[in-house]
């Protein structure tokens, strides 16, 4: 059965029901991508076409979920840049960029030559996915792919990344430029091997400040976005009805998820640097998210991931809640970030019946 409600409610237009999918779908909460993972290491999980296949469209065989999200990582691209990465599981970078001399050494990835396996994997999801749901591609933005790049993998005070920001401007910037250049060319290559949708993760931009997200992160979020090419309106989602289906030869970008982790502070600006939808955390009431982004933005979230080690009745409420906040059209239910390892699988299984059941009967039949 092909399924469409995820890029409809992207569009904000009418669905029969609101669609879900959920951020790290695919990982090790999961029994059968534990089982994949025993063979071989995550960066060889990642540059295996076949094996990427298999893990993402496990989520999509056993929660029935309504998109699948290309299995990879947002360092993934940054590595093919020049830069050595080991997971242990966390990312870590062991000679991080700090010098003009590192970022000069650094190039800009020309995507079918160095990071081939990622197109190979959008094109094999894809034919196994044969038009089930659409997939999602998906890149780091380029100030959360900094701050790994700059700290040399997860931080807490962002010291370096920040002392770089104030203190060396023009090599941020420098920086900035050419990573943004590599997300545009890396997005642009996946939409081309056929992903229908993409995901901007900006997982860290939440810690700067107003004014600093604008100087800082915001024009190259817009940069990327609005480097977003227009590509012809196919592909394998049918359209339920033929008026609904494109004209033939049109050409328009495929939707755009901006996600930024703890934006409850910066939701105007957010709106500002750009997407089809805006992705929030649980840290702010998605009522509230909706009227600080405007009618014209779709919205994507907002459960706490740690809700999944809740009862599920409690569960099935706080989805419900999350639902009837939302409002009717624009809504794609997420979590605010990653599903954590500890999670119980039937927790998931139970999230995704309760968005189905909830999220069809508060909903005009189309
Ligand atoms: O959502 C999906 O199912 C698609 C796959 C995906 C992964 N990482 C798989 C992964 C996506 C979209 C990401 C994005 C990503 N990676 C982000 C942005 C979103 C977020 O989670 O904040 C960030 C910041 C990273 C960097 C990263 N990768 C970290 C901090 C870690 C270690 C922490 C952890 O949860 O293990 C990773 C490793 C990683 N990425 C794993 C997976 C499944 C675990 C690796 C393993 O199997 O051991």
């Amino acid at each position: 059965m092909t399924t469409d409600r995820f890029l409809k409610a992207c569009r904000s237009e009418p669905v029969d029901r609101t669609p879900i999918w959920l951020m790290r779908q695919a990982g090790r909460y999961m029994p059968e991508y534990r089982s994949v993972r025993a063979k071989v290491n995550f960066l060889e999980l990642c540059k295996s076409p076949e094996l990427c296949t298999e893990v993402t469209l496990q989520p999509v065989d056993i929660l029935v979920v309504d998109a699948a999200i290309l299995f990879s990582d947002i360092l993934v691209p940054v590595e093919a840049m020049g830069l050595k990465l080991d997971f242990n599981p966390a990312p870590v970078f062991e000679k991080p960029v700090r010098t003009k001399a590192d970022i000069e050494s650094l190039r800009v990835i020309d995507p079918e030559a160095d990071v081939p396996y990622v197109l190979d994997a959008v094109r094999m999801i894809l034919r196994e996915l044969n038009g089930r749901v659409p997939l999602i591609g998906f890149s780091g933005a380029p100030f959360t792919l900094l701050s790994y790049m700059v700290e040399g993998g997860g931080s807490r005070n962002f010291t370096r990344l920040k002392s770089m920001m104030w203190g060396e401007p023009a090599l941020y910037r420098n920086l900035m430029e050419k990573v943004t250049e590599t997300v545009i060319r890396y997005l642009n290559a996946q939409i081309h091997a056929g992903a229908q949708a993409v995901q901007i993760f900006d997982t860290w931009g939440g810690m700067l400040s107003p004014a600093d997200y604008l100087n800082y992160a915001l024009p190259y979020t817009r940069r990327v976005i609005e480097g977003i090419e227009k590509t012809e309106i196919t592909g394998p989602v049918e359209f339920t009805s033929k008026a609904e289906r494109p004209p033939e030869g049109e050409f328009r970008t495929v939707p755009i998820i901006n996600f930024v982790g703890g934006s409850q502070g910066i939701m105007p600006l957010v709106a500002r640097a750009g997407g089809d939808v805006i992705g929030v955390d649980w840290r702010i009431d998605i009522a509230e998210a909706r009227r600080q982004l405007g009618k014209d933005k779709a919205v994507q979230g907002n459960l706490d991931p740690i809700a999944l080690l809740a009862p599920i009745p409690e569960i099935d409420r706080m989805a419900k809640e999350i639902i009837a906040a939302a409002g009717d059209t624009g809504h794609i239910f997420n979590l605010g970030h990653g599903i954590i390892p500890e999670t119980p699988v039937d927790n998931v299984k139970a999230l995704v019946e309760s968005v189905h059941r909830h999220g069809e009967s508060h909903r005009v039949k189309i």
